[in-house]
């Protein structure tokens, strides 16, 4: 996607320098930094700091943390390091796993002289996977945005609201749940996103809203408590939000605050629709509320907060007195509140029966 008009994915390897490089997502919307991955540790701290975050984008970062670690010794012992310590970065997005267990069933029949070369391979064919996944989730979720529009009476555009950031900036390119409105806005359909900050570290505010503008996509940044009362006064048509791990039976994890709104749309009759790449469903597990690991960050996330000082310096001040602050990443929606699951086979209902078609058709 596009940044002040040039195209950029999130990471990138080049092979001329041999160097993985990524867009610093901290530094956004004030700075956009570029900066490379060298060692396995740099891998690590880009995702547990969440330089680079988003399930698709994690999982991304993890295989080429892998390659790289491999190319400096490509031996088994450095492979395992490698993928725990990879592993341990953030528990709740399936992909880490997923994209871990693909490079490591890859390199499995390698050679020791060619292992290295095979991982980081893999991890290139993961890194096109993502975009094509992400395109094709744009086509699907576009033609349920064409029918949403086309059925307004009154003319007036379509009114979608997002939490968190699921668009390009959370996958290599295109998005999961901002795909579709890529998609749409492209093709003429009038949009209007209402961006949900996502406290506490208000990636909906910092990076859906920044990459909205870059594409001139009409949206307003509200704060999260307010998505209720636009969906009981008509002014929201249906809610997209993307998935950090979504379950076999269709239970939806997503950023802290995602239940609240699939509430709220279900109350409202909105349909609240979820999109993600298959790559994000854990098959193994049934129930998400009892299953999936919730990530617990520093409680400095919620006690402080940064932005532009008057002298255009990011800064950092504190919100709270003494109190001691709770900070869980993110929550399950369970299935019965979820319209439909876009993915990049199509569309399916989230149940455990319409799911093992999509498995079906996976293998
Ligand atoms: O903590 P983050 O910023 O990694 O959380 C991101 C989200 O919750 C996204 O909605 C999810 O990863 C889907 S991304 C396409």
């Amino acid at each position: 996607m596009k940044v002040n008009g040039t195209s950029y994915t999130t990471i990138w390897y080049d092979s001329d320098n041999e160097q993985v490089s990524i867009i610093d997502q901290t530094q956004l919307p004030h700075r956009f930094d570029i900066i490379t991955l060298d060692t396995l540790s740099d891998f690590c701290h880009a995702i547990s700091s969440m330089q680079v975050r988003g399930a698709p984008l994690i999982g991304v970062t993890a295989a080429y943390g892998l390659a790289i670690a491999l190319r400096k010794n490509p031996s088994t012992q450095s492979e395992n390091k490698a993928a725990s310590q990879l592993l341990a970065t953030r528990p709740t997005a399936v992909n880490l796993q997923w994209a871990i267990r693909r490079m490591r069933e890859a390199i499995s029949t390698a050679s020791i002289e060619f292992r290295a070369e095979r991982a980081l391979l893999e991890a290139s064919n993961i890194f096109d996977e993502d975009i094509a996944h992400c395109s094709a989730i744009g086509d699907h979720g576009n033609k349920l945005l064409k029918d949403a529009y086309e059925t307004k009476t009154d003319g007036s555009q379509l009114n979608i609201l997002t939490h968190c950031n699921a668009g390009w900036l959370a996958t290599v390119d295109w998005g999961t749940a901002l795909a579709p409105i890529y998609k749409a806005h492209k093709l003429g359909i009038p949009i209007h996103v209402w961006v949900d900050e996502t406290r506490p570290r208000n990636q909906g505010a910092s990076l859906t809203a920044w990459e909205l503008q870059q594409h001139g996509i009409n949206h307003t940044v509200i704060a999260d408590n307010t998505g209720g009362h636009l969906m009981q006064n008509g002014l929201v048509d249906c809610c997209i939000v993307g998935s950090d791990r979504t379950t076999a039976a269709g239970d939806v994890c997503n950023k802290i605050g995602t239940y609240l709104k699939a509430l709220a749309a279900f109350d409202n009759n909105i349909p609240f629709y979820v999109a993600l790449p298959s790559s994000t469903i854990d098959w193994s597990i049934n129930d998400g509320i009892k299953h999936i690991p919730i990530e617990q960050r520093d409680s400095r996330e919620v006690t402080h907060i940064t932005g532009l000082n008057k002298h255009g310096q990011l800064t950092e001040v504190q919100l709270t007195g003494n109190s001691p602050a709770a900070n869980y990443a993110f929550d399950v929606t369970p299935a019965r509140y979820v319209s439909a699951l876009i993915t990049e086979i199509g569309i399916f209902s989230a149940d455990r029966r319409d799911l093992q078609k999509l498995k079906q058709l996976l293998s």
